[in-house]
């Protein structure tokens, strides 16, 4: 039996580009809206700390999986790596924008240290939760670009870039957790990744949640007004939520697959659209 069910001529790569040479941003980089900015911030100051949680759960597991799925783990904690340095790059931008992010991250640090508490599969579960939810946001970025239609170009590629890598590293964390449980009963494999998808989905939502609503504050967008506006960004136009709720629900179909839906071909569009081919890419 393989190892993973990703499509077999599926290439993890990782593209070591930089961000960010273009000079700043504008504070509201993201087509010049508070909320969208916020929102996206939010993210940005998670993916450090968390991409490394990522990284070093399921590359606990490397030496005792099959050589393919191994060599996937080595390319996907590669992209990883590459994406917490430009985050980083991002981040201090955004402070360099006037906003205080430093009890942010030392908020989104502490969950980790909480997590890194359970036990190494429940981490790596976590993962897979979370790396599901990068995916189907990367796939809804980049199948509408009108999301960030008015962003400076430097800021839609590194987004594009991310969202194009996270797509292609979707089932690495997925098929890692198949393998560590292959003894143990699919349905309660099963059972044991829905729990904590349901409880990192809960926490994931209600924490970007806060976060926005703390950098809003800082724009001086505060109490009903902002938490109206965050909740039409999230779930009314463009619901950036909203697009991603029927992907989320078929995380927790039995016998679900990252790959049962393979969007590459929105990579190629994103590489063509943003300058990100291959080509170009080697010529940075
Ligand atoms: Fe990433
Ligand atoms: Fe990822």
């Amino acid at each position: 039996m393989p190892s993973t069910h990703a499509p077999d001529d599926l290439v993890i790569h990782p593209r070591n580009l930089r961000f960010g040479t273009e000079g700043k941003p504008q504070r509201w980089w993201l087509n010049g809206d508070p909320v969208a900015t916020a929102w996206h911030n939010a993210l940005s100051i998670t993916f450090p700390a968390g991409e490394t949680f990522f990284i070093e759960s399921v590359r606990r597991f490397q030496k005792e999986v099959p050589e393919d799925l191994a060599k996937q783990i080595k390319d996907f904690a590669k992209q990883e790596a590459f994406h917490t340095r430009e985050h980083n790059e991002f981040n201090a931008r955004v402070e360099a924008d006037g906003y205080e992010i430093a009890s942010e991250v030392a908020r989104v640090e502490e969950r980790l240290r909480e997590a890194r508490d359970q036990h190494p599969v429940g981490q790596l579960a976590m993962t897979v939760a979370l790396e599901h939810f990068t995916a189907i946001f990367a796939h809804s970025a980049l199948k509408n670009p009108a999301l960030m239609a008015e962003t400076d170009r430097d800021s839609q590629r590194m987004w594009a870039w991310h969202a194009i890598e996270e797509i292609e590293h979707k089932s690495v964390a997925f098929d890692t957790y198949v393998h560590v449980m292959r003894d143990v009963p699919a349905r309660k494999r099963w059972g044991i990744r829905c729990l904590v998808f349901l409880n990192v989905s809960r926490n994931f939502i209600t924490s970007r949640w806060t976060e926005t609503l703390r950098l809003l504050e800082q724009d001086g967008i505060t109490g009903w007004s902002a938490r109206w506006k965050l909740l039409g960004y999230l779930l009314g136009n463009p619901g950036v939520v909203r697009r991603i709720i029927l992907p989320w629900l078929a995380f927790l179909r039995p016998g679900f697959h990252p790959w049962e839906v393979d969007d590459r071909a929105l990579i190629g569009d994103a590489q063509a659209r943003y300058g990100l081919e291959d080509e170009a890419v080697a010529a940075e």
